[in-house]
């Protein structure tokens, strides 16, 4: 938990690919001044095109390719070697496409957070977006939660809801929650960071001060649902 000590708030956070959630994140923590030190963006590919962008933004990067692990759990033993050197508060999985071991999982245990393209419980796994489609399902969205063993499963901190559009494609679909997945992720590591978040004895998220834990695209943009 943060905002307890007078500290910035330690975060790693792990991609993949492009890493426009991690962008998001970062972008939002230095326009407005949060008390949060991104320590670290760490891909489990050495290509990884967010390592990059972070690099030009200061940030110190590290790869920790699955490629060069015989097993799971060797590569993740070696991942958390390489986070647990940061001594983070959160691990924010964005964009993070590796499925990770409950020995993992378990070291972090309320510390990991995960973005998910879709309104968990449905379509957990990849191809949400064509999941949804082949559904039928009129609205979509993302996810961001904490991390359990089981797969895109876990205590859920806030969701964003699109409409799904006569014509959509997976790629279009894609592209109007990807605008909202940035919101939605930005607006929890700010709940982060001010020491909001917590969990219940049920194991439900409580996010003290915030009225809307939902989120919304419009015309105009995106926006906390009115409650
Ligand atoms: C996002 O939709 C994320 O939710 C999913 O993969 C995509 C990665 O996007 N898991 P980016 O790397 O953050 O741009």
């Amino acid at each position: 938990m943060c905002a307890s000590t007078s500290s910035a708030c330690r975060l790693v956070v792990l991609i993949s690919g492009r890493g426009s959630n991690m962008q998001a994140i970062v972008n939002m923590v230095r326009g407005q001044a949060l008390p949060v030190e991104i320590c670290a963006v760490v891909a489990n590919k050495v290509d990884a095109a967010g390592l990059e962008w972070a690099q030009s933004q200061g940030i110190e990067t590290k790869s920790v390719a699955h490629r060069d692990f015989s097993s799971r759990e060797a590569f993740d033993e070696a991942l958390a070697a390489a986070i647990d050197a940061y001594q983070p508060d959160y691990v924010l999985l964005a964009g993070f496409m590796r499925v990770l071991t409950p020995g993992f999982v378990e070291h972090f245990n309320g510390k990991l957070i995960n973005i998910h393209p879709s309104l968990l419980p449905a379509f957990p796994g990849l191809h949400t977006h064509q999941q949804a489609l082949a559904m039928g399902v009129q609205w979509h969205g993302c996810t961001v939660h904490f991390v359990t063993p089981v797969l895109d499963h876990g205590p859920i901190i806030a969701q964003g809801v699109v409409p799904v559009l006569f014509g959509d494609t997976p790629s279009t679909l894609a592209e109007r929650v990807l605008q909202v997945e940035h919101r939605l992720y930005a607006d929890v590591v700010r709940w982060l960071a001010e020491g909001r978040v917590s969990l219940d004895t049920m194991q439900r998220v409580q996010v003290h001060g915030i009225a809307s834990r939902s989120f919304v695209l419009t015309s105009t943009g995106v926006e906390p649902s009115q409650r």
